[in-house]
């Protein structure tokens, strides 16, 4: 691997744990004005001196984000879609040359395994290591799901060693019953997303069983952002991700934050 891939790969997987706290805030890009993003800007403001990178699209980027803030950004590069569509029908969206003027520390593309255009989505992914390769820039699969499709270890863990195959740097999955099996059988770093807003003692649950079933770090979204508390969840979320706190101190912590804090949620 050469120098300038590690060094990207060392600003979204934290050297010191090996670990990351990605904060995912690019779902416009098939989802419009996502409840907690319509100003994302605001929004991500107060998160990001506890987050490890930044995860959104070029737009949300170049307009909302000021350019002086030392975030690592993980770039989504794949779209073309809305809920209203056919999501899976994404395309490749920014060129590496544009990913590269954004100083970007990687770039994050969807495969939709299982679905009629899997195949599509597949050489994308391909396509685009070939091209992130030339250039030293680490590729993150997001292995997505239709709504129709099981989130257990055989599914998930197929779609993630296909994208781990396939050359991805780093994937992108959601948490599931024997979650060991997935990273065991992926020989790249996984992330997991938060799915849908849950309870935060759930979301809490949730980041624990991932990191010490072997997940690297999380890439969440929702289950911060739009919490009621998201500074008092990111904080949290950080201590689960590089410290190991145990669920019932992490819900201390959490709890404790929130009364102090008394953050107000984004409207
Ligand atoms: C959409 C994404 C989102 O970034 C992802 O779903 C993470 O956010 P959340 O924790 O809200 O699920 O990649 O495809």
């Amino acid at each position: 691997m050469d120098w300038g891939m590690k060094n990207r790969l060392s600003k979204i997987i934290r050297p010191e744990t090996g670990r990351t706290v990605m904060l995912a805030v690019d779902h416009g890009y098939f989802l419009g004005p996502t409840t907690g993003l319509q100003s994302p800007g605001k929004t991500v403001e107060p998160l990001i001196p506890y987050a490890d990178t930044l995860m959104l699209t070029r737009g949300v980027l170049r307009s909302c984000v000021d350019a002086a803030t030392n975030i690592p950004i993980v770039l989504r590069v794949s779209g073309g879609t809305s809920i209203l569509g056919n999501l899976a029908d994404e395309g490749t969206t920014v060129s590496m040359k544009d990913a590269l003027r954004l100083n970007v520390a990687g770039v994050a593309l969807s495969i939709f395994v299982g679905s009629e255009l899997e195949r599509k989505t597949l050489l994308a992914l391909a396509d685009l290591v070939n091209e992130a390769e030339e250039f030293g820039v680490p590729v993150l699969a997001v292995t997505a799901v239709g709504k129709d499709m099981v989130r257990d270890a055989r599914y998930l863990g197929l779609a993630c060693r296909i994208a781990a195959e396939l050359g991805a740097h780093l994937v992108k999955t959601y948490y599931c019953d024997d979650f060991e099996k997935v990273v065991r059988n992926c020989p790249v770093p996984v992330v997991i997303a938060g799915g849908k807003k849950i309870p935060e003692k759930e979301a809490i649950e949730l980041s624990y069983n991932a990191v010490t079933r072997g997940a690297v770090g999380v890439d969440m979204g929702r289950n911060i952002f739009q919490s009621d508390n998201p500074v008092s969840m990111i904080r949290t979320v950080r201590e689960i991700v590089h410290k190991d706190l145990k669920p019932a101190q992490a819900w201390d912590m959490f709890t404790t934050l929130a009364h102090e804090n008394k953050e107000k949620a984004f409207a």
